[in-house]
């Protein structure tokens, strides 16, 4: 059989409803309708999701279709320049579907050093990154203002081509990153610190709705190369110049990241 995605999230559904039953001191009816997920957990669950299809979009589609001889540039969308997305654009990407999704959750790629000054932080987010920066943890906030939950997930060099390409952008304010330094966090907003079982599914099925937009969106400028990549499901290599399709990516991606949120889960008990 086949797994889908509604699979998944059925079989998450009633994994959270036995942790809820298991852990709730309410009867289950009462347990399931109420808010009683800290907001803290999903966002360690989403963000442990980010990192699972950013490493697989930064290995094996990045790293290895260099070796192919594709192409990947800041300017992927521009159609005279045939490339894909940079691993940070591929976040930007899925970050601009999220924010338009009706679920009120949003992402934000910061740094204390931007190539792009729209990228960086803005009132308390510089005091907080501060703290993630001297810690190397994620800081978890209520925004005093706007009342908005917020988690900051440092965003490391865990490549040397994010040291070296950062270094060397002319844009760039900072020319000396080295390897696992902190260049940035991964910036999650919501607007509630409890949620439901039910809201809880739509974050997720949301950040996953992100993904799978950013992915289809380089397959469609893959339309505009003229030397075009076989689209299927095999994966670049040295010997192979091809690309895997959407439901080959989505669902390497969805193996990996339903056992890591499984086990999130299953431990935050
Ligand atoms: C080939 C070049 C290249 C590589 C490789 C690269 N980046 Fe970037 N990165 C950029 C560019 C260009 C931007 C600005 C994109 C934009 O306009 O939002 C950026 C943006 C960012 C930002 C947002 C803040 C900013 O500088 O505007 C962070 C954080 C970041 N990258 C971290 C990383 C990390 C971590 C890696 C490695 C895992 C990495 N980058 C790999 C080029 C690169």
């Amino acid at each position: 059989m086949k797994i889908s995605s509604s699979h998944i999230i059925v079989l998450l559904l009633i994994l959270l409803i036995t942790w809820t039953f298991v852990s709730a001191p309410l009867p289950l009816e009462d347990a399931r309708g109420s808010a009683s997920i800290p907001i803290g957990d999903v966002f360690r669950v989403i963000a442990k999701e980010n990192d699972i299809v950013r490493t697989l979009y930064t290995k094996s589609i990045v790293g290895q279709g260099k070796k192919a001889g594709l192409k990947f540039d800041e300017d992927w969308e521009n159609p005279d320049i045939q490339a894909g997305p940079l691993p940070a654009l591929f976040l930007a990407k899925a970050a601009s579907n999220i924010d338009i999704n009706p679920v009120e959750l949003d992402l934000y790629l910061g740094s204390h050093q931007p190539i792009t000054p729209t990228n960086g932080f803005e009132g308390i987010q510089i005091e907080k990154f501060e703290s993630l920066l001297s810690t190397k943890e994620p800081v978890f906030y209520k925004d005093p203002n706007s009342g908005i939950e917020t988690a900051m997930f440092p965003d490391f060099a865990s490549a040397m081509a994010c040291v070296t390409c950062h270094n060397e952008h002319p844009d760039s304010p900072k020319t000396d990153w080295v390897k696992d330094e902190v260049m940035g966090a991964t910036t999650w907003s919501y607007p509630k610190s409890m949620v439901t079982e039910e809201e809880f599914i739509s974050i997720i099925s949301t950040v996953r709705a992100g993904f799978e937009f950013a992915y289809l969106s380089y397959l469609t400028e893959i339309e505009t190369f003229d030397r075009k990549p076989e689209i299927g499901t095999q994966w670049p290599s040295a010997e192979s110049y091809s690309i895997p399709d959407l439901d080959t990516f989505m669902s390497k991606f969805r193996s990996a990241a339903d056992s890591a949120t499984l086990n999130q889960l299953l431990s935050s008990k």
